[in-house]
């Protein structure tokens, strides 16, 4: 059984290091503290997951409505559960809490983005009673971004560990 709690200082360097496994990155846990320490936390949905007396899981989001002009929603920024607690229903859990926060909150519609090849993100999601949003990410390729064809190819763009290990 795993209890879900607010993310304290305490918790960046074990969310860090989740997110260090998650995403196969050391590079990123100075970029986690940095943000976890520097973001206003006003609107913020920050959450740990406890289980076995160890961190296995944290979730991030904010409310915001800027974005598209769209309407406020709570944005699912990122969830990550240690590889040795999967399928144990703990992203489930903090996705469920971080609704009811969202929704305390005042929004109407909690968001996410994943990429469109990362089955386990989309099953868990979806799971999760999220189905497709009114809007369209749009993106433009800058210099040095990989062509087209070597992206359709899978050789250029980085993909996560995470798509190559089953999630
Ligand atoms: C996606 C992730 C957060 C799921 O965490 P989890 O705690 O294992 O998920 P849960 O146990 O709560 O799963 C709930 C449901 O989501 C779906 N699901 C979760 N992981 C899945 C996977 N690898 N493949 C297919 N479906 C999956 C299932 O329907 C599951 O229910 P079930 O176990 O009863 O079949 C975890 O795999 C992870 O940290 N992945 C890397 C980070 C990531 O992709 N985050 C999401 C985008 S920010």
């Amino acid at each position: 059984m795993s209890t879900i709690l607010d993310m304290t200082p305490a918790d960046y360097d074990a969310v860090a290091a989740i997110d260090a496994r998650v995403s196969g990155g050391e590079k990123r846990v100075a970029r986690w503290k940095e943000y976890l320490t520097s973001h206003a936390v006003g609107n913020a949905v920050r959450l740990v997951a406890r289980h076995e007396g160890k961190t296995a899981g944290y979730l991030v989001g904010e409310t915001h409505a800027w974005e598209f002009g769209s309407e406020p929603a709570g944005w699912i920024l990122a969830v990550g559960v240690d590889p040795a607690f999967r399928r144990l229903g703990i992203a489930r859990a903090l996705c469920e809490e971080a609704v009811r926060r969202f929704q305390a909150l005042g929004v109407k519609y909690t968001r996410a983005m994943v990429r469109r090849d990362d089955f386990a993100a989309l099953s868990f999601f979806h799971d999760g009673g999220f189905g497709h949003g009114p809007y369209v990410e749009l993106e433009r390729r800058l210099a040095g971004a990989p062509s087209e064809a070597d992206e359709a190819a899978g050789t250029s763009r980085a993909v996560p560990p995470r798509l190559q290990d089953g999630g």
